[in-house]
């Protein structure tokens, strides 16, 4: 993946809550953290740090939980590993493992159970401070140099203290899968809402404008994620808290189209390996005749 132009945006700080089992893709995630899965060379979580490092962010904090430590591995220097490429004269994945580990600021925080999405974005209250900051869930990959997380910055940027989520039109059952997003004023790709809602049944959603994992918020979240109740599936979501956010100092959405891959879900996955695969630079060439010759032995299509 390229890295785009970093932004001056005012945003420095992002929070990846990376705590969750992975229920959705077992067994794989049985002794290793979904995070770590890899699409085509890297693990899913470098693609999610390598955007946001690309949208200008320059400090970013892991929510993890037990059984997760090989990310800390990841974006640590390997002393032992990088001796051995020297010996070897590899210097070119030498020189890549050393530039994971130089991606930007990495800490790690532990979030000690499981009580939903908004309690772990909290874990990160103290660590960020009284500073605007990025949400990135690490299920969704955005193959973008950054572009969308960009945007949100600079939409950030006009409403100071409002919250910036991202949302992609559903057709129809599938919103309920997402907080559904309840517009009020639609200019271009920024909507203004009114609130929003967590999966409510298709009868019920406001929209067909379902946020996905990227969220710029003010500090304040904070404080409403410390006010929230348990919600849908009795945990602490960050939907209930923004909606709050959404009566006071605003709430608005960016829309996208295009480059979100759910690699969290199997068939998702499948998608992204093969696209990103038809994308590589040293691989897509000959990953394109492998396809190619399987779709037509297979008569794929015809
Ligand atoms: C979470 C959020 C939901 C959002 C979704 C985006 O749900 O709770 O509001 O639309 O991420 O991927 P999850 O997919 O973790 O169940």
């Amino acid at each position: 993946m390229t890295t785009a132009e970093p932004t001056t945006g005012t945003v420095r700080k992002a929070v990846i809550p990376a705590a969750g089992y992975g229920t959705r893709f077992l067994p794989a995630t049985k002794a290793q953290p979904k995070e770590m899965i890899p699409v085509v060379d890297r693990p899913a979580i470098q693609y999610v740090v390598e955007e946001a490092v690309a949208a200008g962010i320059t400090d970013i904090l892991i929510v993890t939980s037990t059984n997760k430590q090989t990310m800390e591995n990841h974006f640590d220097r390997a002393p032992d590993l990088e001796r051995t490429l020297e010996a070897k004269g590899k210097t070119d994945a030498l020189d890549e493992i050393v530039r994971i580990a130089d991606l930007a600021t990495i800490h790690f925080i532990r979030q000690p159970e499981a009580r939903g999405l908004g309690h772990a974005i909290g874990m990160g209250a103290a660590h960020v401070g009284d500073e605007p900051f990025a949400v990135l869930l690490p299920d969704d990959l955005m193959i973008d140099d950054g572009a969308l997380l960009r945007r949100m910055i600079s939409v950030a940027g006009d409403h100071p203290g409002a919250a910036v989520i991202s949302v992609k039109e559903f057709p129809g059952a599938e919103v309920s899968a997402y907080g559904a997003a309840d517009p009020i004023e639609i200019d271009g790709d920024v909507m203004k809402l009114r609130g929003i809602v967590e999966k409510p049944p298709p009868e019920e959603a406001p929209s067909q404008f379902g946020s996905t994992g990227r969220y710029v918020f003010p500090p304040e979240i904070f404080d409403e994620i410390a006010r929230t109740k348990p919600g849908h599936g009795g945990e602490i979501q960050i939907t209930d808290a923004m909606a709050n956010l959404a009566a006071g100092a605003g709430l608005y959405a960016v829309s996208f189209v295009e480059g979100r891959y759910d690699v969290g879900q199997k068939l998702d996955y499948l998608r992204a390996t093969v696209e990103l695969g038809l994308a590589h630079p040293e691989l897509g060439g000959q990953f394109a005749d492998v396809l190619a010759s399987i779709v037509a032995e297979r008569g794929i299509g015809s």
